[in-house]
């Protein structure tokens, strides 16, 4: 069996944070035309819920990223453009997010929301990249 390592650790709680930050915003957004059917205040309250465990996922993902940066050290400029998009691409997400939970209108809740998943998805694409 292939050893335990301290990137082992490193990788797993970045990949594991990704999972809730990324994945549950898609779950999220599934579950939504159930949660309205169950009731007006439901979507909410899961929100708010699923806030409670997004916010430390991206604490860790800022964490571990910088970890990520520290342990990978100089690997040429393609892969230093690679992390500048990333970088700019953490901030939307989380940027994008903030103002999706704090929206006063239909709009621009949805205006966040699907920018909040996009910049999500992208962050991970780019997370792979940076992988390879
Ligand atoms: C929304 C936030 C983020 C998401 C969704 C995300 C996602 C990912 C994913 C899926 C990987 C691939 C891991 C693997 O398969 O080995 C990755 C790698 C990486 N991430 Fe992130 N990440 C985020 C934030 C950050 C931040 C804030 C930084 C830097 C401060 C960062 C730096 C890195 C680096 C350097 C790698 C390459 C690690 C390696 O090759 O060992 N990430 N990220």
């Amino acid at each position: 069996m292939s050893a335990v390592t301290l990137e082992t650790l490193r990788l797993f709680l970045h990949v594991l944070a990704a999972t809730v930050w990324v994945g549950g915003q898609i779950t999220l957004a599934a579950l939504v035309p159930a949660l309205r059917a169950a009731g007006t205040d439901v979507p909410k309250a899961a929100a708010n819920a699923f806030n409670r465990i997004a916010w430390p996922a991206f604490g860790v993902l800022l964490l571990t990223g910088v970890w990520n940066v520290v342990a990978e050290g100089d690997k040429g400029p393609a892969y230093e453009r690679t992390l500048m998009v990333k970088y700019t691409l953490v901030l939307a997400s989380g940027v994008t997010a903030f103002l999706h939970a704090r929206a006063a209108s239909r709009r621009a809740m949805a205006v966040f929301g699907a920018l909040t998943g996009l910049t999500a998805l992208a962050t991970l694409f780019v997370g792979i990249m940076l992988a390879q």
